[in-house]
């Protein structure tokens, strides 16, 4: 026999009893989630990742927005955040510092601190936060609150992926630039206030996995299945020119291959199909509405400032696919 896979190696640690771990590692919600007492519940969550952007500020600004997101998915406030940081020796220490001056700057505007941090030698550098937050337990969002009839709205245009392998191929303009960078360093503190002002159930935000593969997740663990408009859906600038020309990241060839067989596509060329599974940075908030509240909570996004917010799709009695994705 092989040596073990890490999932082998993760099967083996003995199952979480704890009762006051609402939320650990057995389902794929985002953020880790334990009661310290009836009304007040721990958060916390790790995200790190390498740059996505040559300019160290602004990498700096879009990992901690990517790692704030976690906490706000799942109805929880940003409390403080360490850095974790791995900086290669060969680079100078003004780098570092714009990244780590990026990533501040964000947690401040999250209303957060830094509160300290760990870095290492590393060939590339890498950078994210380990966020710890605050939420009412009654109030955690988690991906398992979907409920039929219910309406799916996003919060920010999908295609980052894309986008930020058309900029390392030097293919972008000026605007459409700032306009990818605007959205991923976007914090989703609005859009978790709305979810929490409305008290809503279901919501996991669209990272790695693509718009399709977190929204397996919420239809799993939800026990629904999930119907999404593809033309409903709000796209970054020149993606789909960028897709059709083969500009597409490795992962959401990865992404799409990991639901195959769960996921009903009808009428999408190829490039549209992997825009659905384009691994994003820092994307927004898939959350599940309650169709009588949908206007309202809508109407209330966009005068909060996440104007690019839409109604998706929506979600259905668990049927034979686990997402459906009509034209
Ligand atoms: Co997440
Ligand atoms: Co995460
Ligand atoms: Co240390």
């Amino acid at each position: 026999m092989g040596p073990a896979t890490l999932a082998q190696v993760l099967r083996q640690i003995p199952p979480m009893h704890d009762e006051n771990l609402l939320v650990g590692p057995g389902t794929a919600d985002d953020t880790a989630v334990y009661r310290l007492t009836g009304d007040l519940a721990l958060l916390a969550t790790v995200d790190f990742f390498t740059p996505v952007v040559d300019d160290p500020y602004l990498f700096g600004q879009i990992a901690a927005a990517n790692a704030l997101s976690d906490i706000y998915a799942m109805g929880g406030r940003p409390v403080f955040a360490l850095n974790i940081m791995c900086f290669p020796d060969c680079l100078p220490p003004e780098v570092m510092g714009d990244i780590l001056r990026g990533g501040a700057d964000k947690v401040l505007e999250a209303g957060a601190v830094i509160a300290g941090g760990h870095t290492v030698t590393d060939d590339e550098p890498k950078y994210g936060l380990a966020v710890t937050g605050l939420a009412q337990p009654a109030g955690v969002i988690t991906n398992a609150g979907a409920r039929p009839g219910d309406v799916l709205v996003l919060t920010k245009p999908l295609g980052t992926g894309v986008l930020a392998a058309a900029l390392k191929g030097d293919l972008l303009d000026e605007d459409t630039i700032n306009q990818v960078t605007e959205s991923m360093r976007t914090l989703n503190r609005e859009a978790g206030a709305a979810m929490t002002r409305f008290g809503l159930k279901a919501c996991t935000d669209i990272t790695g996995f693509g718009l399709l593969g977190h929204a397996a997740e919420m239809a799993r663990a939800s026990g629904v299945s999930l119907v999404f408009r593809y033309g409903a859906l709000p796209l970054l600038p020149r993606v789909e020119e960028m897709a059709a020309m083969g500009i597409i990241p490795a992962g959401a060839y990865s992404n799409r291959e990991y639901l195959e067989g769960q996921v009903g596509l009808t009428g999408l060329d190829q490039a549209r199909e992997l825009i659905l599974f384009d691994p994003q940075t820092s994307g927004g908030l898939l959350t599940a509405v309650p169709s009588g509240q949908a206007g309202e909570f809508l109407a209330q996004l966009h005068s909060h400032g996440v104007t690019e917010a839409r109604v998706v799709g929506g979600v259905v009695e668990q049927g034979s696919s686990l997402i459906t994705v009509e034209k």
